[in-house]
């Protein structure tokens, strides 16, 4: 059974394109596929847990169009987000004979869209790729968007490519299989797009959230489509990040230091160390006299109303001292002149990218959490 498909579009030109969202989505692939082939074979790269769950469905579907598929299923987890999982994708796509017109499809969450869009981005100098992402994360965050990347032993998504997919299905009801844990860790990316731009959606979540974690699918379609639909307008007009894109990363700068300083582990998910790292800007804003200390409040309470980890206290086991975290924020991406930029806000739903914030101010926020 289907139900109803909102469609956002990311205006990109002759590289723009469609989320369609909507639960049943993943029944109906075939059909969704079908117009984007040259001929009909896909390339399925995927993780072995969510292969178990959902393939065959999606092969089922591409079948019933006459679609035949060839599938690479990686070891789950952010490990098989490195130089070996990426050379291990893209020779296996050069011996299933995916040609440059072929299609390339990404089943699973952000580790498998990552890897397998910077696989497609550099099979053949750029082969097309399809995103059907299966965590609320994916869905809401990593699918849309084009950045495709693989870790490297210096750091996070330090090489990559931004590569738009041709279409991204997401499927809402895939979501009824994910761990707890994954699904709050989404979730603190949802709450990130009503903190960085939308005070309504942010009030929505407050009211709405518990119905949506516990499984209410039309809460969980109306948030992803709100998410993605702030997404694509923020892409559409910035998208490789020479300024208002950077809003998107609202928390990560703290987020990236608490993934590295916990070795990119099941200690610490991503979307808990961005849901830790938005709390932890929201209380750099306050101690920069940018906004109330309500702001940070507020969100807690509705992080704790949820279950969802929302401080540095909820990650398990030693973490390094202030001096050692804000060391470990030189290696991200986003440092300007040796600088890191921070997100911040003068409120829930206003934020803005800063390049000079005292380190001294960092540190002294992170001195608070951790004591
Ligand atoms: P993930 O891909 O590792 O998935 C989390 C776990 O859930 C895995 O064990 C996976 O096997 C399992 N899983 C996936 N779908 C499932 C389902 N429907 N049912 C049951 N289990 C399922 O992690 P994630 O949180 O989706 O993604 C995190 C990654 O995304 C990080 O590498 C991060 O850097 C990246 N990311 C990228 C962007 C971007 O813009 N490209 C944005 C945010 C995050
Ligand atoms: N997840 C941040 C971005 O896509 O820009």
């Amino acid at each position: 059974m289907s139900t109803a498909t909102a469609t956002v579009g990311v205006g990109l030109g002759s590289r723009s394109y469609e989320v369609r969202i909507g639960a049943g989505l993943l029944a109906r692939a075939g059909g969704e596929l079908r117009p984007f082939l040259a001929r009909p074979r896909v390339a399925i790269v995927t993780d072995r847990t969510v292969a178990a769950l959902h393939l065959a469905a999606l092969e089922a579907a591409l079948a019933a169009e006459g679609i035949a598929a060839s599938v690479l299923a990686l070891a789950p987890g952010e490990g098989a987000k490195g130089w070996e999982g990426l050379s291990r994708t893209v020779e296996w796509l050069l011996a299933a004979q995916v040609e440059r017109h072929d299609l390339v499809v990404a089943l699973g969450g952000g580790v498998i869209g990552d890897l397998a869009g910077f696989a497609a981005a550099i099979l053949r100098r750029g082969v097309r790729f399809v995103q059907i992402p299966t965590t609320l994360l994916a869905q809401v965050d990593s699918s849309v968007g084009g950045k495709t990347g693989i870790n490297t032993p210096q750091g996070k998504n330090l090489v990559g490519a931004f590569h738009q997919p041709v279409l991204v299905l997401a499927d809402t009801r895939l979501l009824a299989t994910l761990p707890g844990r994954d699904l709050r860790a989404g979730y603190g990316e949802v709450v990130k797009y009503g903190l960085l731009g939308d005070a309504d959606f942010f009030a929505w979540l407050e009211r709405e959230g518990p119905a949506l974690l516990a499984g209410d699918g039309a809460a969980r379609a109306r948030a992803v489509e709100r998410s993605v639909a702030m997404k694509a307008a923020i892409v559409a007009r910035d998208e490789t990040e020479t300024g208002e894109r950077a809003l998107l990363n609202l928390g990560h700068t703290f987020a990236h230091a608490l993934e590295a300083a916990t070795g990119y582990s099941d200690r610490l998910l991503h979307g808990e160390a961005v849901t830790i790292g938005c709390g932890l800007a929201l209380d750099l804003s306050v101690r920069l006299g940018l906004c109330g200390a309500d702001a940070p409040a507020r969100l807690r309470a509705h992080l704790d109303g949820v279950g969802a980890r929302a401080r540095l206290a909820d990650v398990p086991g030693p973490l390094p001292d202030p001096a050692g975290l804000v060391a470990l924020m030189a290696q991200d991406k986003k440092v300007v002149d040796g600088r890191p930029r921070f997100v911040l806000v003068r409120g829930i739903g206003a934020a803005f990218v800063a390049e000079d914030v005292p380190a001294a101010a960092v540190a002294g926020v992170l001195e608070a959490a951790l004591h």
